[in-house]
């Protein structure tokens, strides 16, 4: 096997754009953007959330897939690459630990899943006399520790597989067909919550946006989201990008994306916060949200187990996609760098991340202890999941930003981006934002959000 063989490289354009959106759709848009939405205000953060996919997540994508294919390379050898001896490395490094990190509570979320398909198929949800019921279904479920912690280590374990098994035939087969069905799925539950008697409540918090609500923390919420939601600030779209031909339009690439990316979280929040409003269940319940909304959905539509059972299998495979793209990043680094081959990356990053999610499988009723910590007064995924998550995406965001706007410089860039006479029609509006607005706009709200914790 030569090393451009060992490496990999995307099979077609179009498999690119599918599985990079596969990379962006995933948890995030079904799971967390809904439960966000809800504690933020709903259609204020909406709002905001749309601003920051334009004016910082769209320029961060299109930098981080650029430094990807000039370098060929995971995020530490790339910026090593294009800055040898400097301490931009170790944003690379923060890229890699992040990754690890989100790959580990993430796959909770993803076991959770397995969980209520399991119990979706075994009829659990077949009669629900009192839709709120749900929510103890959830508690119960989610305060299981053995439970918890064998569904985590099945997803980890579907992960280092498919990740082991190489680039092309892994993540291109499953995204090509399932994010379209997924799509379809989500149109059909939309309209079945939004009709459902005392929805319309839901859908005005969705869409009558209360001025009033705005705050820096709901400004923090709907930037880490929005670079969460698409795959931003830790070097995934590095590591794609580096699988990428000389001959595709980076730009253009990253439109699609951003545009699948969101309309798939604008329609699971269609999905869910109607039916939230119908059920009487709380917008701010947190990460049990979607447990608890859509199981009653399904009870209110003919065939509703059926459904159920696609549904949970498709955000499964959402989720699955997205696992791939945030362990190929470690695995990268370590088969790049450090000479490792494939299997044992795949195998040591895999294990480190099942020790490390041991604890956030517990914060959800389990442990006592890790569900209220002292001090903080949170839960232990609450805290992990948003540092690891929101905050290092932002911080990574900023640096990757300012490395391409500034060290690399936006003209070097784009004679990367125009290779092969690439036209870059929003060359001048990418220049101006990958400089300024995205660095400026996240440091303001880090400082904002900083002088507000401490001094506010
Ligand atoms: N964007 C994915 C989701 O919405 C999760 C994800 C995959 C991710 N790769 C990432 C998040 C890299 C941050 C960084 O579910």
């Amino acid at each position: 096997m030569t090393a451009s063989q060992e490496r990999g490289a995307w099979g077609s354009r179009v498999g690119f754009i599918l599985a990079s959106a596969g990379s962006a759709i995933g948890l995030g848009n079904i799971w967390r953007f809904p439960y966000i939405a809800g504690e933020n205000g709903g259609a204020v953060f909406v709002l905001i959330y749309l601003l920051c996919v334009f004016f910082i997540g769209f320029p961060v994508m299109i930098a981080e897939l650029t430094l990807g294919r000039n370098t060929e390379k995971n995020p530490v050898g790339a910026i090593k690459t294009l800055a040898p001896g400097s301490s931009w490395k170790y944003v690379g490094s923060l890229c890699v630990l992040t990754g690890f990190v989100i790959f580990s509570w993430y796959c909770v979320v993803a076991g959770w899943v397995v969980g209520y398909l399991y119990k979706t198929a075994a009829g659990h949800f077949s009669n629900l006399e009192d839709p709120s019921v749900t929510e103890t279904i959830f508690i119960n479920f989610a305060s299981d520790p053995w439970t918890v912690i064998f569904l985590t280590l099945f997803f980890i374990s579907l992960t280092g597989y498919v990740v082991f098994r190489g680039v092309k035939g892994g993540i291109e087969k499953c995204s090509r067909i399932l994010m379209p069905l997924l799509l379809v799925l989500l149109v059909l539950l939309a309209v079945r919550a939004i009709t459902l008697p005392g929805a319309s409540e839901g859908l005005v918090f969705y869409l009558k946006p209360d001025f009033s609500k705005i705050d820096i923390n709901v400004i923090l919420a709907a930037m880490g989201q929005a670079l969460f939601s698409l795959s931003l600030g830790m070097g995934t779209m590095i590591t794609y990008g580096s699988y990428l031909s000389k001959k595709d339009n980076i730009p253009t690439s990253a439109a699609w994306v951003c545009t699948f990316d969101t309309g798939i979280a604008i329609l699971a929040g269609f999905a869910i916060l109607p039916a939230v409003a119908a059920m009487g269940l709380e917008y701010g319940e947190g990460p049990g949200l979607i447990f608890q909304a859509l199981p009653s959905i399904f009870g209110a539509m003919p065939g509703g187990q059926w459904f159920g059972i696609g549904l949970f299998l498709l955000i499964g495979i959402a989720a699955l996609t997205s696992t791939v793209s945030i362990l190929e990043v470690p695995v990268a680094y370590m088969v790049d760098e450090k000479k490792w081959l494939r299997k044992k990356a795949v195998l040591v990053t895999c294990s480190v991340a099942f020790i490390l999610s041991v604890p956030a499988a517990l914060a959800s009723g389990a442990s006592e202890f890790l569900s209220n910590l002292p001090i903080l007064g949170k839960d232990f995924f609450t805290v992990i999941s948003t540092l690891f998550g929101p905050i290092s995406l932002a911080i990574g965001s900023l640096f990757i930003a300012i490395f391409v706007g500034w060290r690399w410089t936006v003209s070097k860039a784009k004679e990367e981006i125009e290779s092969e006479n690439v036209r870059f029609v929003i060359g001048n509006l990418w220049n101006f934002t990958i400089k300024f607005i995205a660095p400026v706009t996240i440091t303001i709200v880090f400082i904002y959000t900083f002088w507000n914790t401490f001094f506010g």
